[in-house]
């Protein structure tokens, strides 16, 4: 299974390197897209609940924690806002802290189960690429303890400017196809 984060509210140029990253996906897997500013999950509050009990007090994520557990494949489809990731998406990996907990307080290793490798589909409307850098590293973090490992990453810089997308689209169907 993939599971996709699709982290735009806009039906834009990260939704354009989505498509074109789906359309060559192999259709063994089955695909499942969460839309983090429709969720519009409640950020971590540390209430330390997580250290002492393999939970959350907050029951929004309960369906994305279920998708998480079982996927093979995750997909970070995402904007750079501020040179970093929209705060939907933010408040999604800082929610990743249970799985710290599960591993660190409670002692479960792997606290996921499941390996699986991930994508990363980035753009940003200026040439200053650092936020790529930023959102990759804020991601890395957060898979070591996902018994994750990143695969490839598809970034289209400049979209202010850009003209032509379908290099990029081209780039994120192959990446697919590799997979
Ligand atoms: C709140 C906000 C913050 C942004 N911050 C940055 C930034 O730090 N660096 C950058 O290059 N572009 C920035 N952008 C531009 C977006 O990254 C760019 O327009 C992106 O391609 C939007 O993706 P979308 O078309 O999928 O919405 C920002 C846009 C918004 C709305």
């Amino acid at each position: 299974m993939a599971l996709v984060l699709f982290a735009s509210p806009r039906n834009g140029y990260t939704k354009k390197l989505l498509d074109a990253f789906l359309d060559g996906l192999c259709d063994n897997y089955d695909v499942r897209i969460i839309d983090c500013y429709k969720l519009s999950p409640a950020p971590c509050t540390a209430c330390g609940v997580c250290e002492r009990a393999d939970t959350c007090v907050f029951s929004d994520l309960d369906e994305y924690n279920t998708l998480l557990n079982k996927a093979e494949l995750l997909v970070f489809a995402s904007p750079v806002y501020n040179l970093s990731m929209p705060s939907p998406l933010k408040a999604i990996v800082d929610r990743s802290q249970r799985y710290f907990s599960k591993r660190f307080s409670l002692g479960v290793m792997p606290p996921i189960e499941v390996y699986k490798r991930a994508v990363l589909l980035l753009t940003c409307g200026s040439s200053d690429r650092s936020g790529f850098d930023i959102i990759t590293k804020q991601l890395s973090k957060m898979f070591t303890i996902l018994n994750t490992k990143l695969y490839a990453s598809v970034c289209m810089p400049n979209t202010d400017d850009i003209t032509d997308v379908t290099p990029y689209e081209n780039e994120a169907r192959i990446t697919a196809k590799s997979l």
